[in-house]
């Protein structure tokens, strides 16, 4: 069933300026999207509701909002959250110390400056977003990393697309709803109130198909019997039990720019009795003492048949 009609997209005054049907991700020539990952975009852009991304690091995350807005031709406006982040900074600043200190220096424009309280508003992310005249989107990279109540703090702007700004007695409404991406490395629960206005996404991590698809946009040159061999490594090294931090999609590709960049040949991979050896640059994929020292121990364990 299409999505597009399926769904009430009645979510307060503003939409997007082109019809929902006519603004389609399928991926990009960069950007390997499986087809779940597009039909959560799409029904995300359907729904215009947040989408909000997790997985693990390195899979994509990120990128997933720069490529969409890339292939919808949209501006992206990002924000990206430390722990220190308030809500407030999204919408506006009020630079009340600016405003003092042009007020002790009269002779700026002779005192007009600080007359007029909208020259010292700073405008954020989502004022720009509100009143951009084209539909934008919007990433609020890492929304973990806030505190916990951050999100509850967007609720309004995100469900309502409207924020009131005191220092001016304006109403910020958006004149377009912006496409609004958020991702999350769940290091800390959202709200219910917070999941309730979002689409969800779970970004699994690549199987080995995909994954040779990601490499093969990386480095379409890059010799058959390396990628095999560097994968099998790759998956092989992921599927140690006990291991730490698991290495991701970026580490591989890391490791395989160096793999090229030192010129190492598949056989340097694996072992001639086809067991596990510890790969050269090792430290492209491990990131961590006890994973080096597990790993290493397992090919010794592996060598001596125990
Ligand atoms: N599906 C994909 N297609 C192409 N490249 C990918 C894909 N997934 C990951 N990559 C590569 O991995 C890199 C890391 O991606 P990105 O920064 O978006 O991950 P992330 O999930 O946001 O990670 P983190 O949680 O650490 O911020 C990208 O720069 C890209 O090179
Ligand atoms: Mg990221």
């Amino acid at each position: 069933m299409p999505l597009a009609g399926f769904f009430s997209a009645s979510l307060g005054p503003t939409t997007f300026a082109l019809p929902a049907h006519a603004m389609k991700f399928h991926g990009t020539k960069n950007y390997v999207a499986t087809q779940d990952l597009m039909l959560s975009v799409n029904a995300a852009i359907t729904l215009q509701r947040p989408l909000l991304v997790k997985g693990e690091p390195g899979t994509g995350k990120t990128m997933l909002a720069e490529e969409v807005a890339a292939a919808l031709d949209m501006p992206l406006l990002q924000w990206h959250i430390k722990s220190t982040t308030k809500a407030q900074q999204g919408l506006y600043e009020y630079d009340a110390v600016s405003r003092l200190r042009d007020s002790q220096l009269s002779d700026i424009d002779g005192g007009e400056r600080v007359k007029d309280i909208q020259n010292y508003i700073v405008k954020g992310v989502l004022w720009q977003a509100f009143t951009a005249d084209k539909p934008v989107a919007l990433l609020i990279d890492e929304i973990d990393k806030a505190d916990i109540e951050f999100p509850n703090d967007l609720l309004r702007e995100i469900d309502r697309m409207e924020f009131y700004c005191y220092e001016t007695r304006e109403l910020i409404k958006a004149k377009h709803r912006p496409l609004v991406f958020i991702t999350s490395n769940n290091e800390k629960e959202l709200p219910d109130a917070f999941l309730r206005r979002c689409f969800f996404h779970y970004i699994k991590f690549p199987d080995a198909t995909t994954m040779q698809s990601i490499v093969d946009v990386h480095f379409p040159g890059l010799k058959k019997e390396l990628v095999s061999a560097a994968m099998k490594t790759f998956f092989d090294v992921r599927n140690l039990p006990g291991l730490k931090k698991k290495p991701s999609t970026s580490e591989l590709l890391d490791w395989l720019k160096l793999l090229m960049a030192e010129d190492i040949p598949a056989e340097a991979l694996q072992s001639k009795d086809d067991k596990m050896a510890v790969p050269p640059l090792v430290g492209a994929l491990l990131k961590n003492e006890q994973d080096t020292t597990l790993f290493e121990k397992l090919m010794f364990m592996q060598r001596h048949n125990r």
